[in-house]
């Protein structure tokens, strides 16, 4: 099968240009002008982004013509519409899929996804309650569970939303669980361990990507990734043949069930031992984090200087995003670079 030419990322698409490039259908609606006649509105979807598009004339045609998930050559102009780019389509072909590289249709992590598998690999290792240990191992025996785990989105939108999201998630929350237990030393670090590889670990079955965009599967939408978790345990538990809900197991199901921290945000219980409260803060911290980081890039790369991101309604607020320049930071010029503090515990940075 030949290789298709990507052609333009939707980030560099620049308004009055004229383009062509390959991209994912990630939504199609057939909707009426004024005049009552139809347009179509389409979703165009790549690893660097969404963009709407439109086709004014000949819209039912081209309605029947290609299907969400579908791969489309397409000849446009870029406009501006709302303040946003949108896409006037002149002309548009499918692609078939085996040709394109699925890599410039999803964003994918930055991490290094390998070494991100050595650190669970070894926090599994390293688990000294036997029951838990047993339970991981257990799990990720199933090649199906490990395959998906390893390239799984965290999420459809909001954070770690794309390939290798969720080991990417685990991994930073494996790192941060080592600085909490040196401070705290109190705390059952395997508990938190288990609790950072599993608490996520229905969104294998909570999301679909093997076709761009992300999206929630049937039995993701219906019974959520905090069930599906659960579900998985359960199951392996049953397979080692290990008492389900007493011990470290009874905890460790706990904070799979309680890590949103509150009911409203889909879980069944609060966070009721010391481990699931702090494991509760670890994830949201991490997920928030990676959330921002987003939004810098975003806004810093669309426009230079800009100092506000969007509004957020999830957080109800626009967030400061300030320049990197060394006057706004108080540093004088010339002044030598500050560096980087080491971490005090290795890998927390290791995969950046
Ligand atoms: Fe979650
Ligand atoms: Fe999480």
């Amino acid at each position: 099968m030949e290789k298709v030419d990507k052609g333009i990322f939707i980030k560099d698409i620049v308004s009055g240009e004229r383009i062509t490039g390959v991209f994912c259908v990630g939504a199609k609606n057939l909707l009426k002008k004024r005049d009552g006649s139809p347009f179509l509105g389409i979703t165009l979807v790549d690893s660097s982004g969404q963009i709407e598009a439109r086709i004014w004339d000949d819209a039912e045609r081209h309605f029947e013509a290609f299907k969400k998930g579908d791969f489309i050559s397409v000849d446009a102009e870029a406009v501006e519409f709302n303040q946003k780019i949108q896409l006037k389509i002149n002309g548009l072909r499918q692609v078939p899929g085996e040709g394109v590289d699925i890599s410039h249709f999803l964003p994918t992590s930055p991490c290094d996804l390998d070494k991100a598998w050595n650190k669970v690999e070894r926090a599994i290792k390293e688990i000294k309650d036997a029951s838990l240990r047993v339970l991981l191992t257990n799990i990720f025996k199933d090649t199906g569970i490990k395959k998906a785990f390893k390239s799984a989105p965290a999420a459809k939108r909001l954070h770690h939303a794309y390939i290798g999201g969720l080991l990417e998630h685990v991994a930073n929350l494996l790192d941060l669980v080592k600085l909490v237990v040196k401070k705290y030393s109190h705390l059952k670090k395997d508990i938190l361990v288990a609790a950072s590889i599993l608490h996520d670990i229905g969104k294998i079955r909570e999301l679909s990507w093997k076709t761009p965009p992300i999206d929630y599967t049937d039995e993701g939408r219906l019974l959520g990734h905090i069930n599906i978790g659960i579900e998985i345990v359960d199951r392996a538990l049953g397979e080692i043949g290990l008492n389900q809900n007493t011990g470290s197991i009874l905890v460790l199901k706990h904070i799979i069930l309680s890590h949103h921290g509150q009911r409203e945000y889909g879980s069944p219980v609060l966070p009721m031992t010391e481990e699931a409260m702090v494991f509760h803060l670890l994830d949201d911290m991490d997920a928030k984090l990676n959330f921002l980081s987003g939004l810098k890039d975003v806004n810093r790369e669309n426009e230079e200087g800009y100092r506000w991101s969007d509004y957020q309604r999830l957080f109800e607020r626009y967030f400061y995003l300030p320049p990197e320049d060394r006057e706004f930071w108080g540093k004088e010029k010339g002044a030598s670079e500050d560096k980087r503090e080491e971490p005090s515990q290795p890998g927390l940075w290791d995969f950046k």
